[in-house]
């Protein structure tokens, strides 16, 4: 018997892989789609939820380059630092698991059997994620009602997406490790200046949560050179601006076509208390 990662959303009841599908004890089934994902979604009224397709294409295409390498490499090595044989590990709101497709084939190299797991709401980010890592247990389900247990998981991962510090107190172990990943000051200035009169720099809160402590910081500064205009738009429409644009301010990208743009993020590990 084969058991997953998370429970069933119905009656939190354990769940067991049965051929193409995940069973709990009450019979509460939810098949696997042919992308490899599981909807454990409860609210499925209004279909489709999180990133739509143009824009999980357009994060897809951008990563895909490896302008964001540098940043993919520095989770990857906080996250096999606290890592060990029975860790369980969940990216929440991993998108097309691009930074956890890398943790997990370094913990496979590095011989480290850790049980990976990684939810998101949009089902289009979880169906461009099919050809990522086929050991990482997907499923679309919101960061704000996850279907694990509580104090099951060992170490969170969150870039870029929702916070819900109740709902990660909830599913981590005591000592449990949170690892965030924040956008600091100048990040993404030069894309701002492109496209507003005013750009405001980031403000950057202080590196503290209610309930955890910093056990692990560290900062990455590089300027990255876009090479052409749908490079520069793709960065664009992964930030949350692109929601808050105006369709004539977006349009000012289209007379650009190279960029050398400041990124700079913290990487923080946070153990529960
Ligand atoms: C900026 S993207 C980051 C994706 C991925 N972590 C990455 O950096 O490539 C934010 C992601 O959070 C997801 N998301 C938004 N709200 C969510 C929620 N309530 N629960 C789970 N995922 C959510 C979106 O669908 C999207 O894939
Ligand atoms: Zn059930």
């Amino acid at each position: 018997m084969i058991m997953s990662g998370f429970v069933c959303p119905v009656c939190s009841g354990a769940l067991e892989n049965r051929d193409k599908s995940l069973v709990c004890e009450k019979n509460h089934c939810f098949d696997l789609s042919k992308s490899g994902y599981v909807n454990l979604l409860m609210s499925q009224k209004s279909g489709n939820h999180g990133d739509d397709k143009i824009m999980v294409h357009a994060r897809r295409d951008f990563l895909d380059k490896g302008y964001y390498s540098a940043l993919r490499d520095k989770i990857s090595e906080t996250v096999l630092k606290f890592s060990n044989n029975s860790s369980v590990i969940l990216d929440a709101g991993c998108g097309e698991c691009y930074y956890t497709s890398d943790f997990y084939e370094k913990l496979q190299s590095a011989g480290i059997s850790a049980a990976v797991l990684a939810v998101d709401i949009s089902k289009n980010a979880l169906a461009c994620a099919k050809s990522r890592a086929k050991g990482i247990e997907k499923a679309v389900a919101s960061i704000f009602h996850l279907p694990l247990a509580e104090a099951s998981c060992d170490i969170i991962v969150n870039v870029f997406a929702p916070f819900c510090g109740e709902e990660f107190s909830r599913v981590l172990k005591k000592g449990g490790i949170y690892i965030q990943i924040i956008p600091l000051e100048n990040h993404l200035w030069e894309l701002k200046e492109a496209v507003y009169d005013n750009p405001y720099k980031n403000e950057v809160k202080e590196y503290a949560i209610e309930g955890f402590e910093l056990a692990r910081c560290s900062e990455l500064h590089r300027k990255i050179n876009l090479g052409s205009c749908e490079d520069i738009k793709n960065l664009f429409m992964m930030t949350p601006y692109y929601y808050k644009t105006s369709e004539k301010d977006f349009k000012k990208l289209d007379q650009i076509d190279s960029m050398k743009v400041s990124t700079e993020f913290a990487v923080l590990a946070f153990r529960k208390l």
